[in-house]
């Protein structure tokens, strides 16, 4: 071996821990979502929150955050393993399936490189985060909020259901005064503000200061992530309205505005469609450029394939993936996408199943008898 090679070596290899050393630091702000295997009994003494500290749970203002406000912390918790459903539900067919989030709080490159899949994180993240604390808020469980205060406008005239009938049949109602007698803001609001507030608070808090000027922009791509994330919750409120009065009369109506009652999965579903049409941004000024609109997602690293194994990527590759093997099966979860044409093996197997069952009226009980099934399934490559 000559000098020069060796010293190439030893430069590449001063390189790669440079790079390692950045990727520790760059996945730092989604660390928190390590949090989703933190027992829910736990008691978020001053201890455990420095605890979580220690074993890289938390960032050092998490941390603090975690010991002013113990109480926002199962939220937090609940949140996080919203965040890895979310994700894992609505990239089920996809190459990249998000099963690297389980890996909190150590990504591999997929999650710590400025991706597109990253961008999706940080935003289901941050809008996962507002929707627990904002139901907690409502649910009286936090000190620091409670309900929504009201806005002084009155609510829109054109409100579901029954008041239109009502509307309708009576159209001198249609005058905003008569509006103001008729609905008024009642009920709890989901406190969305505070919810952002402490959101915010809590995501934002990792300092990007020790980080070069790469890891600075990342982290402000980071913020704008997390911000389109928490815009796509407070964009989701709807107006909720509850009828009084005799009878039904819905004489007087109470409204509230109320987030998706379902959970933060319609939220997920939304921001899955910025992840499609994400900008890529490059740290040119080092700062964002202004034309980029706030409900964008931004990337800064172009993703690979994720088609074969590839751990330099954080690629898992698709081998052994379940995928769509019907002849006509096109689109994501088809075999050919999905198997990224290295094709497929069909799989077929037995299941003994419960079936016709009858029930014996004579003696209360159920009868069944046992079918052979054939379950057809399609591996990749
Ligand atoms: C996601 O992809 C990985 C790697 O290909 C695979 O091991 C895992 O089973 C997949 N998960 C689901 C739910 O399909
Ligand atoms: C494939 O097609 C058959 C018949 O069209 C259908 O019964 C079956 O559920 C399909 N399988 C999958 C995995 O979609």
């Amino acid at each position: 071996m000559t000098m020069s090679t060796s010293k190439c070596k030893n430069i590449k290899w001063l390189a790669i821990t440079i790079l390692i050393f950045i990727h520790v630091q760059e996945g730092e702000s989604i660390k928190w979502l390590a949090l989703s295997k933190a027992s829910d009994v736990r008691i978020w003494t001053k201890e455990a929150c420095s605890g979580a500290k220690t074993s890289g749970y938390l960032e050092r203002k998490q941390a603090r955050a975690c010991r002013s406000t113990p109480d926002i912390m199962p939220n937090l918790i609940q949140a996080a393993r919203d965040t890895a459903s979310v994700c894992q539900q609505v990239f089920k067919d996809r190459r990249w399936n998000c099963s690297s989030i389980e890996l909190a709080p150590r990504y591999t490159p997929d999650l710590l490189t400025g991706t597109r899949e990253r961008a999706f994180v940080h935003a289901m993240s941050a809008a996962a985060a507002i929707w627990r604390l904002a139901r907690a808020c409502a649910l009286g469980n936090l000190a620091i909020c409670s309900c929504a205060t009201p806005p002084r406008r009155v609510p829109p005239l054109i409100i579901p259901h029954t008041s239109l009938s009502l509307l309708r049949t009576n159209s001198a109602l249609l005058d905003a005064s008569a509006a103001k007698s008729l609905f008024k803001w009642g009920g709890c609001g989901d406190d969305v503000k505070s919810a952002s507030r402490i959101t915010k608070m809590f995501l934002q808090s990792s300092s990007s200061s020790s980080l070069g000027a790469t890891g600075r922009f990342l982290h402000t791509v980071d913020m704008h992530n997390s911000r389109a994330g928490r815009r796509t919750v407070e964009q989701s409120l709807s107006l909720e309205c509850k009828c009084h009065g005799v009878s039904g009369s819905c004489s007087v109506r109470t409204c509230w505005r109320g987030l998706d009652s379902k959970g933060p999965g319609a939220a997920g579903t939304r921001i899955f469609k910025k992840y499609s049409t994400a900008a890529e941004v490059r740290p040119k000024l080092g700062r964002l450029p202004p034309l980029y609109h706030h409900d964008n997602l931004l990337y800064t690293t172009k993703s690979v394939d994720y088609c074969s194994l590839d751990k330099k990527h954080g690629s898992l590759g698709t081998i052994g993936r379940q995928c769509n093997g019907n002849g006509s099966s096109l689109g994501y979860a088809g075999c050919e996408y999905l198997c990224c044409g290295r094709g497929h093996v069909t799989k077929t197997r037995v299941v003994l199943e419960r079936c016709e069952c009858k029930y014996i009226s004579c003696c209360y009980s159920v009868q069944c008898s046992t079918c052979r099934n054939i379950v057809t399934t399609y591996e990749c490559n």
